[in-house]
C-alpha cells in the first residue's frame, strides 16, 4: 500500500484535528501546537470516541468523552482512563498535499499487545510475535507499575 493523498495543509486548523477515512480506517489529522502533523487513529481505545472531537494541547490530543490525552508521537495514553495505545500513522507531503500510509502503522505504533484490562500490560518479548490470544507468544504480563515511565507517560 502506497501513503494516500488525505487533504490539504490548508484544510487544517492552526492547531487541532480533521477526521479522515484511508482505506476505511477512521483516522485523525492533527496539527500540533509546534505545527508538525500527525495522523492516529482516530477512535480512543477507551470507547468508541472520535478523538478529531477533542482538544490539541502541545503534542497531545485529548478525548473529550473522559479526558484521556494520547501522545501524537507515539500514540500511548499519557492519563487514565484510557490504557491501551491508539494507531499512529506514517505521514508524508507532496507539496500542499498531507499523505498518509495507514499500511505504516506497524512501524511508530506501540506494540497492540498492551492487555484491555485496567492496570495490567502485556509487553511482547523482543523478537516475539505480537500477541493476539495470549497463549505461547512469549508475552509477559505485568503490572503497569513496572513499566517504565518514559516521556510519554510523564504528566503535565
Ligand atoms: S472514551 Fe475516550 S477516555 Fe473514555
Amino acid at each position: 500500500m502506497v501513503a494516500q493523498r488525505v487533504l490539504s495543509l490548508s484544510e487544517l486548523p492552526e492547531v487541532g484535528a480533521v477526521r479522515v477515512i484511508v482505506d476505511g480506517l477512521p483516522v485523525a489529522v492533527v496539527r500540533d501546537g509546534s505545527g508538525t502533523v500527525h495522523a492516529v487513529g482516530d477512535t480512543c481505545s477507551h470507547a468508541d470516541v472520535s478523538l478529531s472531537q477533542g482538544e490539541v494541547e502541545g503534542c497531545r490530543i485529548e478525548c473529550w468523552l473522559h479526558g484521556s490525552q494520547f501522545d501524537l508521537r507515539t500514540g500511548r495514553p499519557t492519563s487514565p482512563p484510557a490504557l491501551v495505545p491508539i494507531p499512529v500513522y506514517t505521514v508524508s507531503f507532496d507539496g500542499d498535499s498531507v499523505l498518509v500510509d495507514v499500511v505504516g502503522a506497524a512501524v511508530h505504533a506501540v506494540p497492540p499487545t498492551v492487555a484491555r484490562r485496567p492496570g495490567v500490560l502485556t509487553v511482547p518479548e523482543p523478537g516475539s510475535v505480537p500477541a493476539t490470544s495470549g497463549a505461547s507468544t512469549g508475552a509477559t504480563t505485568q503490572s503497569i507499575a513496572d513499566v517504565p515511565a518514559g516521556p510519554a507517560h510523564k504528566e503535565s
